[in-house]
């Protein structure tokens, strides 16, 4: 099935924003599109103003002369709702809709995203915007793909205004039904702070010292909900008025903690995604990879769209380091590789005007003599060679567990220590087994995962008592868990688990802690096998569970570190302190072993090598990020070449392959 119906090749293109520039630029456009392989542009993403020059009063002419010049060349197009950035008109007739910082501060507007996700006077002029242009342009024949709003949540994620005060209290009201059932699932007893009427709740604003925690999760759950349900007035509206043609919106995977995306994975046609690298971080093609897994898993395995990247540097970072040649190439096959369907960049043509000018772009500033514009040319027609990869899927061995409401609920005031992290957690595991090869999904703690012979629980301190007996029966029925300390110690209010920690994984890990050991700030331990871990330690006190290593000194020397307990046909694992590295691989390792994973590969760690499968065969794909050539085994015919392979072939330094296997 292919992602984008209207489509029949891997998707190239990119923002285009036609609006920024005289119409004599367009065809300059659409020619060097043309050159440059590009089949399908993002159009009028912030285009409202230009559209909607006033309250009711529109102007579609221009974009009309432009969807049917893209058309004529044979580009399809994206069709944006404008509604990320509200015109000038809006806030000056509304100014109560502008957002509220959390300290209570009224923002701006002479930017994007300047509104209240909640505001009953943005839906109404987000949806008749939404509404002139799904009727206008139902059937035009150039419109593959809806493109609803931009981002949701990026720059507004959270408001704490009046009218969002109001909102919150209408959400509790469907979570909770009655007042009594909120006051115990917030904890209201602690500190005085029992509701005796609805209209005492506030948000969780800023306040003399810590807020309740279960406030702010229940704030973070409804703020993600803002979001989705403008999301979905749009779509709806969309979907009645321009029926047939898929509705999407670019999420921001792994990057935005305030939307939890497992609840919009189903609400959209297709998944796409933004990315944007980590520029100054060496180690930033893992983080990349990283995302595309949790972009895969949240498309349910389908196929998913790369929304959004850049062609080199992006604008907004302290230091904005420009990609190196053939980076931007590695990228997008890494991509690609962990199931992407289409490669879209921000943006086509780089702005003269505005915030984002200094950002790059498909065409630079430069034109068609720059490295940037001969390296976009060439990844297009090297796409254009990879069509039959459209359709063909990833399978994992590993699973992740990954939930927003852990990564809220780790990060609120007053942990044990600061230094407890979600994504440090995350990446730390995801990097140990990319670096073993291993191909990972991520899945939310209470997904299926029979068909994983290995499952990770980085981080996974909210856990519900349903997701708890989910693991159980998974390890008794022959899986191997592997956790990491503070995992399974509160329930979904932020209520600590009853009986001692971890409360929800206690009898599966079999063990209990006696007293958590948070180390101060540099301070490490040494384990008896030689290893050494920071941040945490634990007292550990054994019910069943095997040690694997102990703590050689530091607050629990002479105790259990790392632990082992069967369960049914399982095992669970356990580590109680900071590991990283090679000594962190060492026991991911050791899990994957007994899980009964194959040896992995003997290449060089900085080889990254995915496969994708379909009933064209199976595809693997080679993208090296080391600094020497590596030959990697497999017979068949490679793809960007088209030349035969017997044996093996070879990837240069920073080059890419990809093998369809015989
Ligand atoms: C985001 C937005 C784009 C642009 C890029 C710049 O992803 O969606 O409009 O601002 O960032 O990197």
């Amino acid at each position: 099935m292919a992602l984008i119906p209207g489509l029949d090749a891997i998707a190239y293109g990119g923002d285009y924003n036609p609006e920024q520039w005289p119409e004599q630029v367009w065809k300059e456009d659409v020619e060097l599109m043309r050159e440059a392989g590009v089949n399908l542009v993002s159009v009028g993403v912030f285009a409202w103003s230009m559209l909607e020059p006033s309250p009711g009063r529109y102007d579609f002419g221009w974009l009309d002369r432009n969807l049917d010049l893209l058309h004529r060349a044979g580009i399809a197009v994206d069709l944006a709702t404008p509604t990320a950035a509200p015109p000038p008109w809006f806030l000056h007739r509304h100014p109560d809709a502008a957002p509220v910082t959390h300290d209570g501060t009224r923002l701006g507007g002479a930017a994007r995203q300047s509104f209240c996700p909640s505001s009953p006077a943005y839906a109404r002029a987000a949806a008749g915007i939404t509404e002139q242009l799904a009727r206008r342009y139902a059937g035009h024949p150039a419109v593959v793909l809806w493109h609803a709003h931009n981002e949701y949540g990026q720059a507004n994620a959270t408001c704490w205004c009046p009218v969002s005060a109001a909102a919150f209290r209408d959400w509790l009201r469907g979570r909770y039904r009655d007042l009594d059932a909120l006051n115990a699932a917030w904890g209201t007893a602690f500190w005085s702070q029992r509701y005796g009427d609805w209209a005492e709740i506030q948000p969780p604003v800023l306040a003399p010292t810590a807020v309740n925690p279960a406030q702010q999760l229940d704030y973070a759950r409804f703020s993600s909900d803002a979001h989705l349900a403008n999301f979905r007035r749009e779509r709806d509206l969309l979907h009645r008025l321009a029926p047939g043609v898929p509705v999407t919106t670019n999420f921001m995977l792994a990057n935005c903690k305030n939307i939890d995306y497992w609840r919009w994975a189903g609400e959209v046609d297709l998944v796409a995604n933004d990315h944007y690298l980590q520029a100054e971080r060496a180690d930033n093609h893992i983080e990349l990879a990283l995302c595309a897994d949790l972009t895969r898993s949240v498309a349910g395995g389908r196929p998913w769209l790369l929304m959004e990247h850049s062609t080199s540097a992006v604008s907004w970072q302290p230091r904005n380091v420009a990609k190196e040649p053939g980076e931007l190439r590695r990228n997008s096959v890494a991509h690609l590789a962990r199931g992407a369907d289409g490669v879209m960049f921000f943006q086509w043509r780089a702005s003269r005007s505005g915030a984002e000018k200094f950002h790059s772009a498909m065409l630079p500033h430069g034109g068609t003599g720059t490295r940037i514009w001969r390296e976009v040319v060439e990844l297009g027609a090297e796409l254009g060679r990879l069509g039959v990869l459209r359709g063909t899927t990833v399978t994992a061995d590993v699973a992740l567990l990954w939930d927003w409401e852990s990564w809220w609920g780790l990060e609120l005031d007053w942990r044990p220590s600061r230094e407890l992290a979600f994504r440090e957690r995350q990446e730390a595991f995801y990097e140990a087994l990319w670096r073993d090869h291993r191909t990972v999904d991520f899945v939310h703690p209470e997904a299926p995962l029979a068909s994983y012979p290995l499952v990770v629980a980085p981080a996974s301190y909210l856990l519900t008592a349903t997701a708890a007996e989910h693991l159980h029966r998974y390890v008794d029925g022959g899986g191997t868990l592997l956790v990491s300390y503070f995992s399974g110690i509160v329930d979904e209010h932020d209520a600590v688990h009853p009986g001692g920690h971890p409360g929800a994984l206690r009898d599966l890990l079999g063990l209990t802690v006696d007293e958590f050991l948070p180390l101060p700030a540099g301070a490490r331990v040494r384990l008896d096998d030689g290893r050494t871990g920071d941040v945490w330690s634990e007292r550990l006190v054994l019910r069943g569970a095997q040690a694997l290593a102990d703590y050689a000194d530091g607050p629990a020397a002479g105790q259990p570190a790392i632990t082992r307990h069967s369960s049914g046909r399982g095992r669970a694992y356990y580590v109680s302190t900071r590991l990283t590295g090679a000594d962190l691989a060492a026991l991911t390792g050791t899990a994957a072993r007994e899980a009964g994973l194959p040896a992995p590969v003997d290449l060089p760690d900085t080889m990254e090598l995915v496969r994708r499968r379909g009933d064209a065969g199976t595809f693997l794909i080679a993208v090296n990020h080391g600094d020497t050539d590596a030959t990697v085994p497999g017979s068949g015919v490679e793809l960007i070449s088209g030349a035969p392979v017997a044996g093996g072939f070879r990837v240069s330094a920073g080059g890419v392959r990809v093998l369809h296997e015989s």
